[in-house]
């Protein structure tokens, strides 16, 4: 962890002592887990939109594995690169046209594909308008697990999806990052929330989230289930797995029900007749943060955080995240260098 009481913030100044070079986790090259490696790097400079932060928690995603894999590949990658895509920490440096945010704040920030490089670091460069205060009910470590998983959640259920109370959703895959925190967005609407989930612990884990029913969404009668819970119908389906269990629940959609997906959920459901089918992706900026910290705090959020690995660990990260049945988010411990 940070030492908080190092580097005291003395908000007179715009930045705080930072070193010229850095500890990373990046690639050289498109590949499984072990392309991950050490690098040490400089410092990003920040340029007069950005803040430099001091990086405590990074979040680790599927899109991480993807952005490893080449998924995403441009025609010219540079090399090394620095995975992560969101996390939290200190800022230590703000660009001379940043001023809503100062050197001392703890902030939370998603910012997707950093030509600076990313989160795997001890520092990240970012635009100041990717970045916000953490939530005050969170610490570094919770808040840095949720900017990807909690802008989506929320978009997914008000945005996508328009839920309001009184209605009843099913949220299929949600013993993951993304659905944890769906659960408690759709119970803070007022909606009856029917989750399906991975596992017994899956289930277990959903249930202590809010969901109202909860079953594993890989048994062949879950649309029995959910059925039962819903017998006019479902109002809305927040897909966050694909595969027959989504078209099982998929079945129990009302006629004019709507269905909302992030993109990367694979395979995609098809739009079917008296569908509403809306894909989306999880949008940062200053608005988007502002909504997420009144929504965290009105929902008493909870941080479901499945692992925590030293950032020398990062392709560790990786192997399990490959393994699956993650129950809630695996994160990485930035400043913890015990390996
Ligand atoms: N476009 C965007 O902006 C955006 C942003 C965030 C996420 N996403 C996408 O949204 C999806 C969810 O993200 P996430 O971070 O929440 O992923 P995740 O942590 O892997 O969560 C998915 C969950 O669904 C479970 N699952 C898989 N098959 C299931 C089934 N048949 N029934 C019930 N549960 C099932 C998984 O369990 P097992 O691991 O045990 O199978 C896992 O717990 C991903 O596809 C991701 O790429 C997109």
């Amino acid at each position: 962890m940070l030492d908080r009481t190092r580097n005291l913030p003395n908000h007179s100044h715009h930045a705080m002592h930072v070193p010229r070079t850095m500890f990373t986790a990046g690639i050289d090259r498109y590949g499984g887990p072990e392309v991950i490696t050490a690098h040490a790097l400089p410092v990003p400079e920040v340029d007069a939109g950005e803040v430099l932060i001091a990086v405590d928690t990074a979040g680790v995603g599927r899109w991480d594995a993807d952005v490893r894999e080449g998924l995403f590949a441009s025609r010219k990658p540079h090399f090394p690169l620095v995975l992560g895509y969101d996390g939290a920490g200190i800022i230590v440096k703000v660009g001379s046209r940043v001023r809503r945010l100062k050197v001392g704040d703890e902030v939370y920030s998603y910012n997707w594909e950093n030509p600076k490089g990313g989160f795997y670091a001890e520092y990240v460069a970012v635009p100041a308008d990717k970045v916000a205060p953490i939530p005050k009910r969170l610490d570094l470590r919770h808040a840095g697990a949720i900017p990807i998983t909690g802008l989506t959640a929320l978009q997914g259920i008000d945005d996508a999806l328009g839920l309001k109370k009184g209605e009843t959703i099913i949220i299929h895959g949600a013993s993951g990052g993304v659905g944890t925190l769906a659960v408690q967005f759709a119970r803070l609407r007022g909606a009856r929330v029917f989750a399906t989930a991975s596992g017994k612990e899956g289930v277990e884990l959903v249930r202590e989230m809010g969901a109202h029913a909860a079953v594993d969404g890989k048994r062949p009668d879950v649309h029995d289930h959910a059925r039962r819970f819903a017998p006019d119908g479902a109002d809305a389906i927040l897909a966050l797995a694909g595969g027959d269990g989504l078209e099982r629940c998929l079945s129990v959609l009302r006629p004019g029900g709507r269905v909302a997906h992030p993109n990367g959920v694979e395979p995609a459901p098809k739009k079917r007749r008296g569908m509403t089918l809306i894909r989306y992706d999880g949008i940062s900026g200053v608005r988007e943060f502002e909504r997420l910290n009144a929504a965290v705090q009105a929902a008493k959020l909870r941080v479901p955080i499945a692992e925590s690995y030293p950032l020398p660990r990062a392709s560790k990260a990786h192997e399990r995240l490959a393994e699956g049945h993650v129950v809630g988010k695996i994160i990485l411990a930035v400043h913890d260098r015990s390996v």
